[in-house]
């Protein structure tokens, strides 16, 4: 019998031990289920938020899976590219069969009303074709879900985000999730169009409980025959630190490294602590320490020189030559970008495992800059 691992670090799937994102995504499917023909729910413009590797894509593949066995939903994936307005035409022709040469000849009829919006002509006939679909998806009784992982603030979406909000005035049964990182939310916020879409609901992923990793940890491994004890149960949940990759990686690496018959114990996190860390420097950290600003770099390297987990905010101050009241704004991005999370009083810490030492090798590298 093959011994497949039930761990699987990759990204961009529903993974097959996908924790703690039930109770959310029934909430979501309930309310845009119940919310009637005009999607009456908070939840009709969602945004997803949070760090690379804290399982947005994974979440929203799993909504998009449910919706589609839905026999009153449409729904359309789309990918934030120049052909986006197009491609969502073109994908609620094909799922609903609608014949699209008859409604063109009939598209010089359809009047666009509350035209404040300026849509230049190449829009106006993609707008028109858009109310004349919707009219009669909304005759079918269709709605229509558009999907999109990691939003940007690019002109493709401006024109869509125009669209959209056009046919949500026009009542139409239309709704939107979204899934982006924390600073591609701030983008939107300060672009006038896109700042609609963030008028709605915007949830942050929380990282995974320590009580279903360490859960999962167990049942899986004895069920692939590995031995593992509480306490190295506990000791490889506390490694994760709750983040969704890091369970995935962590699960694997052991995984691998072990045969139906053995026992897991302090040996076996040894042989993979390097690999673990280095595949977490490189899969993720890396790409998301690139977006970080040099402003924020400065207070995390700061933070970094600290030797307790939790570091005093007078303790950055004093390593940075700057006051506290000067980094509270960084502080606070740093926390809702799920870097970083506020302690007791006056403390931060690392929210991502292992990061510190991240941050430290980081440091040894930028000394030598060939
Ligand atoms: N709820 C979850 N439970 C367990 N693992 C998860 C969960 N969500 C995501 N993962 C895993 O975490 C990793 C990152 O997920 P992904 O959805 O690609 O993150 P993001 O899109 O936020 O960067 C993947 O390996 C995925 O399998
Ligand atoms: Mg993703």
């Amino acid at each position: 019998m093959a011994d497949r691992s039930p761990f699987n670090p990759n990204f961009g799937k529903v993974p097959r031990l996908f924790l703690d994102r039930e109770n959310i995504i029934d909430d979501y499917i309930d309310e845009l289920t119940n919310s009637g023909d005009h999607i009456d729910t908070p939840y009709q413009t969602t945004m997803i938020y949070g760090v690379r590797g804290s399982g947005k894509t994974s979440m929203l593949t799993d909504i998009i899976n449910r919706v589609k066995q839905l026999d009153d939903w449409i729904v359309v994936d789309l990918l934030n590219n120049r052909s986006i307005i197009d491609n969502l035409i073109e994908s609620i022709q094909m799922q609903s069969k609608l014949n699209l040469s008859k409604l063109i000849q009939k598209i010089n009829d359809i009047k666009i009303k509350n035209f404040e919006i300026k849509l230049n002509s190449q829009n106006t006939h993609q707008m028109q074709l858009l109310l004349g679909i919707f009219e009669k998806l909304s005759q079918q009784g269709k709605k229509v879900l558009i999907t999109i992982d990691e939003v940007s603030s690019t002109p493709e979406m401006r024109d869509l985000a125009m669209m959209y909000q056009l046919l949500i005035r026009q009542n139409f049964g239309i709704a939107m999730i979204m899934t982006g990182l924390p600073e591609n939310v701030s983008e939107l916020k300060h672009n006038k169009v896109l700042t609609f879409l963030l008028r709605s609901s915007q949830l942050e992923l929380s990282f995974l409980q320590g009580r279903s990793i360490e859960d999962a940890f167990r049942t899986n491994f004895e069920k692939g025959s590995r031995q593992i004890s509480d306490s190295t149960a506990v000791k490889l949940t506390q490694m994760t630190k709750g983040y969704a990759y890091a369970f995935q990686l962590l699960g694997y690496l052991i995984w691998k490294k072990t045969n139906p018959g053995d026992s897991i114990d302090e040996k076996v996190i040894d042989q993979v602590i390097d690999d673990y860390q280095q595949k977490l420097f490189d899969n993720a950290y890396a790409l998301i320490y690139q977006k970080l600003t040099a402003v924020d770099k400065q207070f995390l390297k700061a933070m970094a020189q600290n030797n307790t987990d939790e570091v005093k905010l007078a303790f950055i101050a004093d390593q940075t030559g700057k006051p506290s009241n000067y980094w509270s704004t960084y502080r606070k991005r740093l926390v809702r970008s799920q870097i970083i999370k506020n302690g007791s009083y006056g403390f931060v810490s690392f929210k991502l495992p292992f990061f510190k030492e991240f941050l430290l090798e980081e440091e040894s590298f930028e000394k030598y800059d060939f």
